[in-house]
């Protein structure tokens, strides 16, 4: 029997002004994809702007349902249709805020599990890393260089 440790490494910054300006504004455009989210139960509004290696940008943001489980999540809205539009290009970065009319989202909001599995699937057919920035409201703004920084132990097409 041995004990093993998967550690992980990722950026904080102190807040959107510390980013690139290239990432400041796929973030602003984020924000702008995120006022326009459809979340009348949860009240928690998710934006994402995705930068594709042909300088395209493709946004999502969360699209709520009355029968729960119909509704989808800002991050895939945003890669599918990436996915969609643009098959043959690679995503560079995504960048993901979220708020709430609830109270005040002031903590990085990370993508959740589905997500981030879905957000594997087009890391792992590119063979690039993908970039992802996530914030909340304001506050401090996280890096991470690999969706595999947030998943380890991904299940991927090997297995299969
Ligand atoms: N949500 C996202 O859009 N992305 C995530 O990664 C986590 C959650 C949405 C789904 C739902 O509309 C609302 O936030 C509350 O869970």
């Amino acid at each position: 029997m041995k004990k093993l440790q998967v550690t992980t490494t990722y950026t904080q910054y102190e807040s959107l002004d510390e980013l690139d300006s290239e990432v400041q504004e796929l973030m602003h455009i984020a924000i702008e994809a995120r006022k326009k989210a459809y979340a009348p139960y949860s009240k928690f509004n998710v934006g994402a702007a995705i930068l594709l290696d042909n300088n395209q940008i493709v946004t999502g943001n969360n699209q709520e349902n009355a029968a729960f489980p119909s509704g989808m999540c800002a991050e895939r809205v945003a890669i599918y249709s990436a996915g969609a539009k643009y098959p043959e290009n690679n995503i560079q970065i995504i960048a993901i805020s979220a708020n709430s009319s609830k109270h005040k989202v002031t903590q990085p909001i990370a993508p959740c599990g589905a997500c981030r599995q879905s957000i594997s699937e087009y890391e792992n057919k590119q063979k690039e890393p993908i970039n992802i920035y996530f914030m909340g409201e304001t506050g401090s703004v996280i890096k991470i260089n690999s969706l595999k920084d947030l998943l380890p132990f991904g299940f991927d097409s090997s297995y299969l």
